[in-house]
């Protein structure tokens, strides 16, 4: 039998994305095994949901280091440790420089919420909603150096619910899970 793909999940807040994929896992969905959560939030509650699985958390506090490079040269490091092939960004909010690209070249994907390449950045929902899109929805990408810029792997649109962000929010995050999800038994075959 082929072994898993050893995968480490990226987060820095709720990581109900990395539940959902390691849900996936669990079901036999997803041929992988997530090595490793690292975030650089320890307080954030993808640690405790991370700990119920039990699989190892790597929190590091990027303002411990001197540099970027050497935050990232840290988490390298452990990635190799554990044999990590690719990378899963789901909700880390930082920039990805070209040490960790470099790294894991064509092997780091993230998931946004809008239809890229509108409302890159924070709070996509948000900027859908202000702006008053009617359409909105969850995109797989490969990660460059840029916001949010990288090739697109997946798309699903999703309705913007009037007058209700919350739900547009539960609406966006429930695609994210089954998306995200999908990319990845066809990114990792
Ligand atoms: C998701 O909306 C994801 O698209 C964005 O950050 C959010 C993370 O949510 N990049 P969670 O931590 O997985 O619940």
């Amino acid at each position: 039998m082929i072994a898993p793909v050893k995968i480490a999940v990226f987060a820095s807040g709720s990581g109900s994305n990395f539940q959902a994929i390691q849900e996936a896992i669990e079901r036999g969905e997803l041929h992988a095994k997530v090595e490793l959560v690292v975030t650089d939030k320890p307080a954030a509650f993808v640690v405790t949901r991370a700990e119920k699985f039990g699989i190892p958390v790597l929190a590091l506090n990027p303002k411990e280091f001197a540099s970027k490079a050497d935050y990232e040269t840290a988490i390298i490091e452990a990635l190799r440790e554990c044999g990590v092939q690719w990378i899963v960004l789901a909700g880390y909010m930082r920039l990805i420089s070209e040490v960790l690209l470099a790294a894991y070249p064509q092997r780091i994907v993230n998931i946004h919420p809008s239809l890229l390449p509108s409302f890159p950045g924070k709070d996509a929902i948000g900027q859908a909603i202000a702006h008053g899109v009617k359409v909105t929805g969850v995109t797989v990408h490969f990660v460059d150096e840029g916001m949010d810029t990288g090739p697109i792997i997946a798309q699903a649109a999703v309705a913007v619910i009037e007058g209700d962000r919350e739900a547009t929010e539960m609406a966006i995050h429930q695609q994210e899970h089954v998306l995200y999800t999908k990319a990845l038994q066809q990114l990792l075959k």
